[in-house]
């Protein structure tokens, strides 16, 4: 008796009627979850206000309760948002923080808040909520990043660049084709994002504790009211998997691949022995030490970042691999990665896009880059093969030429006709229009290859694709 009447009047927790000591203190640090969890309370309290609507609706509380519940509900978002709330370490969590603090307000209604409801199903819900919402940020982020991008593909639709291959100059591109790589790139991100999203939207919420519950619940009608497509069929699985969670981070992890290549290549083009590009001051700094240096920083830091967002995708595979069914505290660690993983990806996107919008290119050092490597001795070969030369024999011939001008440190297109006749009679004048940077470009002329016709179409459609 004694024991039950000091946990109905124990002021912090609602379990510890079970136990004969005060948890210790450095275990209520080690086990508490406030102290980050408190990002969800506009989300734990949306799920509430549905989850008490349902049971007035289904005759499980008074509709008096309910009215009384949203009332003290709509205070506490207000304190929240004005941070005058209180968040209690001694509460383990946002959900008992939130539920102490209506009961406090509003008495038994707020006890009676969490009828048919445990805080299992109650933080699923939440993280689906929260993470929903962060998945519309994160796609509205990327098509801002690949608006930037194809503003600047567009200024350089026929911009000539080398392209490479083993970051060897291969074939000539335009530097627009190059950042439409990168468009598509984030194209594919975007369509896994919202195809997360679908799995991420589907209601946790009536699984209880991990069984179900035994009051008449309506879980469509909380689906319903939440904006969730539809319930998890299966309690078990609703209150445990977090595998929504890993996919999203799975998803961030190859948006930050696909920057972390972007900004290597930034990197490279920014130093004077590229020179190709000229990243914005402000997204730069300098050397303490070394008066002429400018660092490309942002880039590097994104380059850096990916390796942080990689760790939170293995941290949450390796937390649920050895959990058997249903919740596991471990559970709980779920939350730092994936918050971070959106705060990292969402700031990361947007600087992105204020960085491209920043970049000036060196015409003039990009095109006597893609002259000087020998860019269209692939072109040549064509060329033979075009004029009947098996395209094995053409190559060998091309290789024979490309090896003599650079012995006489020259590009193919100085050789004189006559020389380049020695290497194969079927060369006529016609030869130089093909050896041109123009040319080369110019006769890639299907869907996907570098002519800047094709480039100009490809943004055209990526810019339709995007709505704009
Ligand atoms: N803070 C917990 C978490 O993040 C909430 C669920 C706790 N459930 C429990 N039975 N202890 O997962």
């Amino acid at each position: 008796m004694t024991q039950k009447t000091s946990a109905l009047n124990n002021k912090n927790t609602s379990w510890s009627g079970r136990f004969n000591e005060p948890v210790a203190e450095l275990v209520k640090k080690y086990t508490a979850s406030v102290g980050f969890d408190y990002r969800l309370a506009e989300f734990d309290i949306q799920g509430s206000l549905a989850h008490a609507q349902m049971l007035g609706a289904q005759k499980i509380i008074s509709l008096e309760d309910v009215k009384v519940i949203e009332a003290g509900l709509a205070e506490i978002l207000l304190e929240i948002q004005a941070g005058q709330f209180e968040w209690l370490l001694d509460l383990e969590d946002v959900h008992l923080n939130i539920e102490k603090r209506l009961t406090d307000k509003i008495g038994d209604a707020g006890k009676r808040l969490h009828t048919g409801r445990s805080r299992n199903d109650q933080v699923a819900t939440d993280v689906r909520l929260w993470l929903r919402a962060t998945t519309d940020q994160v796609i509205a982020a990327l098509k801002k990043l690949q608006l930037s991008l194809l503003d600047l593909a567009d200024a350089h639709f026929d911009t000539v660049m080398p392209g490479f291959t083993h970051l060897q100059v291969a074939q000539p591109v335009t530097f627009g084709h190059h950042l439409m790589a990168y468009v598509e790139m984030l194209n594919r991100d975007g369509q896994r994002f919202t195809d997360c999203r679908r799995r991420i939207n589907r209601l946790p919420l009536g699984a209880a504790a991990l069984a179900g519950t035994s009051y008449p619940i309506d879980r469509e009608l909380v689906a319903k009211k939440l904006g969730f497509d539809g319930v998890c069929e299966n309690s078990l699985d609703a209150v445990s998997d977090r595998d929504f969670a890993i996919e999203f981070t799975f998803a961030a992890s190859l948006v930050m691949t696909h920057l972390s290549r972007l900004s290597e290549e930034l990197i490279l083009w920014s130093s004077p022995r590229f020179a190709f590009v000229d990243i914005a001051d402000r997204f730069c700094t300098g050397s303490s030490i070394m008066p002429q240096k400018k660092n490309p920083d942002v880039p590097e830091l994104v380059r850096g970042k990916t390796g942080r967002v990689y760790g939170h995708l293995t941290a949450l595979l390796t937390l649920m691999k050895g959990q058997p069914l249903a919740y596991n505290k471990d559970n709980q660690e779920d939350k730092e990665p994936l918050f971070d993983t959106a705060d990292t990806l969402l700031v990361t996107l947007e600087i992105y896009a204020d960085m491209m919008r920043g970049i000036a290119v060196n015409k003039e050092n990009m095109r006597q880059a893609a002259s000087e490597g020998y860019a269209t001795a692939t072109d040549l070969a064509d060329y033979l093969a075009k004029k009947g030369m098996p395209f094995r024999d053409a190559h060998e011939v091309v290789a024979l030429a490309v090896r003599y001008a650079v012995d006489k440190k020259v590009e193919l297109s100085d050789l004189p006709l006559a020389t380049l006749q020695q290497f194969a009679p079927k060369i006529i004048d016609d030869v130089y229009a093909v050896l041109t940077l123009e040319g080369s470009l110019n006769s890639r002329n299907h869907i996907g290859g570098t002519a800047p016709v094709q480039v100009k179409a490809a943004i055209a459609r990526a810019k339709a694709a995007l709505n704009l």
